[in-house]
């Protein structure tokens, strides 16, 4: 059936009735049915008659209770719950098992068998069923508990203010600025003084218990400083230091600002700190093959020539974002999955009260490519694996609503 720009739908909430009303244009921006199999088919599903969802009723007894539950609630770990999901969506994947396009050797096999008439049926079916209840599990409330990462950096990093200064920008000579520094590069500083590969008793004692976790939080929290020159002075020369310092711009680069996260900047670093370090990488105190070459061929005076240069340069903001609270991103998310993932379009799958280990293998195949979506790609390429975890979590614990489309006559 081929449907009219101006087709109405009125959406009804079977648990809260007539709440809103809306116009649907197939092929519009959010909408996946462009350019899929069968464009003209993609809202069959939403016109099945109550002797087809009888019908599609059987097909599900036979074919898919055995993996879905006959009420579409599943029990199986990696099989998705099905009772209440939007009828065009759950067509569309069946086409796509059957095309192939979507692969899953358990699903393949049994789309095989059954005509398109059949999945219409058994997806109207599916769709016309009470939805699951949302999920209340503690892993799901822990994740709604966790602590925002930037704050929490700016926490775990409280004590670290008294030698390396206010927002990392240190005032005290001797002490390195934590500013300006890529958060891979602060997380390996600190790892590196845990291990003991870097030698240093004060920083090994104060890193020595602080998590995983909370060593990312606080290099993210420093990242996303302000940067700004040390507050110390520099005694070299910085004009000799630059003529000096040409060698180093290969890896530091020319402004001692680094575009590789395991290279550091330099760029307004305590000149002093610049210095002990340079010498520290000559004289073995300090270990790494990258810098064991540059450093030999210093003496304390170019050295700190050169720290007087470096120190003297403009630290740069990094390339760093403040990553999304899990309400930032499901703001996103129900732009397009609806109200608390509650999707109202018929083609977008809502995500409400679904099982949460499907929610994170999905979100996770959308990440590496294994499932293909455009509309997800975009989104998912930008997620953490926490993201996945706390979204997955998210849209398990909400209540979902089942909705049913009511075709109005064009006007
Ligand atoms: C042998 C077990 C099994 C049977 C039988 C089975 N399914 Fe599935 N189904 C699965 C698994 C596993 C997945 C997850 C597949 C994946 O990762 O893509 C799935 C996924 C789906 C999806 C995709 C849901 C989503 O949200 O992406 C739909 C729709 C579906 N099945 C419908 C059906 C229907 C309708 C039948 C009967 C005609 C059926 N399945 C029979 C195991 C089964
Ligand atoms: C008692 C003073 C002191 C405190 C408090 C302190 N640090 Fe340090 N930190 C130092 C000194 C001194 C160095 C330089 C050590 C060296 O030469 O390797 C350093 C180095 C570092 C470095 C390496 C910087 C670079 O450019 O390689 C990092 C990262 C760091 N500290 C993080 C922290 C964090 C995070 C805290 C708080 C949890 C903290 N420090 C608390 C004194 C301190
Ligand atoms: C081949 C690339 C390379 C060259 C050339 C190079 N560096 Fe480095 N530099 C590095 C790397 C990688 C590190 C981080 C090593 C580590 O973790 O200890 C580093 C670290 C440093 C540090 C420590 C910064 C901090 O925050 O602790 C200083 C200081 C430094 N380099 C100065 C120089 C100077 C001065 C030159 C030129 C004479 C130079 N480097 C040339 C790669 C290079
Ligand atoms: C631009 C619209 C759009 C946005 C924004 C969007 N999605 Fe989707 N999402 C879709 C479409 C379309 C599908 C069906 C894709 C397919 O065919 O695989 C989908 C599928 C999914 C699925 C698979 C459901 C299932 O049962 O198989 C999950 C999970 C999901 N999205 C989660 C999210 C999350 C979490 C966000 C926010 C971070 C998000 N989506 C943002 C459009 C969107």
């Amino acid at each position: 059936m081929k449907l009219g720009a101006r087709t109405l739908f009125l959406v009804i909430f079977m648990l809260v009735s007539i709440t809103t009303s809306l116009s649907y244009s197939p092929g519009s921006a959010a909408q996946p049915a462009k350019g899929k199999p069968g464009d003209g088919d993609d809202l069959r599903a939403v016109y099945a008659t109550a002797a087809d969802v009888a019908e599609g009723k059987r097909v599900a007894e036979t074919a898919c209770a055995r993996c879905h539950g006959a009420n579409g609630i599943s029990a199986t770990k990696g099989v998705p719950h099905l009772a209440g999901q939007r009828a065009a969506y759950l067509h569309l994947q069946l086409r796509a098992y059957r095309q192939s396009a979507r692969v899953q050797s358990a699903m393949d096999g049994v789309v095989k068998f059954l005509s398109d008439d059949a999945l219409v049926k058994v997806a109207a079916y599916y769709a016309s069923l009470d939805p699951p209840r949302a999920v209340t599990t503690s892993a799901a409330k822990a994740a709604a508990s966790r602590p925002d990462p930037v704050q929490a950096g700016k926490a775990a990093a409280t004590g670290c203010a008294g030698c390396h200064g206010e927002g990392g920008i240190s005032k005290m000579p001797g002490m390195p600025s934590l500013v300006g520094l890529d958060p891979k590069y602060l997380v390996a500083a600190m790892k590196a003084y845990k291990s003991g590969q870097r030698r240093h008793d004060v920083m090994k004692s104060l890193v020595a218990n602080v998590s995983e976790a909370d060593l990312n939080n606080i290099a993210l929290y420093y990242a996303l400083q302000k940067p700004a020159r040390a507050q110390t002075p520099a005694a070299g020369d910085p004009a000799a230091g630059k003529a000096a310092a040409g060698s180093c711009a290969a890896c530091h680069g020319d402004q001692g600002v680094s575009g590789n996260p395991a290279t550091p900047s330099l760029a307004g670093q305590d000149a002093q700190y610049l210095a002990a370090t340079i010498r520290a990488y000559k004289d073995g105190s300090r270990k790494d093959e990258s810098m064991k070459g540059p450093a030999a061929a210093l003496d304390d005076r170019a050295a700190r020539d050169i720290a007087a240069f470096y120190a003297a340069q403009q630290p740069q903001p990094l390339n760093v974002r403040r990553p999304l609270t899990t309400a930032e991103w499901a703001e996103r998310c129900d732009r397009c999955h609806g109200v608390n993932g509650n999707s109202t379009d018929p083609l977008i799958p809502a995500l409400a009260a679904q099982r949460v280990e499907w929610l994170e293998q999905v979100l996770n195949a959308y990440r590496t490519g294994a499932r293909k979506s455009t509309a997800m790609a975009a989104m998912s390429a930008l997620m953490s694996e926490a993201d996945v975890k706390d979204l997955a979590a998210y849209y398990a614990r909400q209540t979902a609503r089942a909705v049913t489309y009511i075709v109005l006559p064009p006007k």
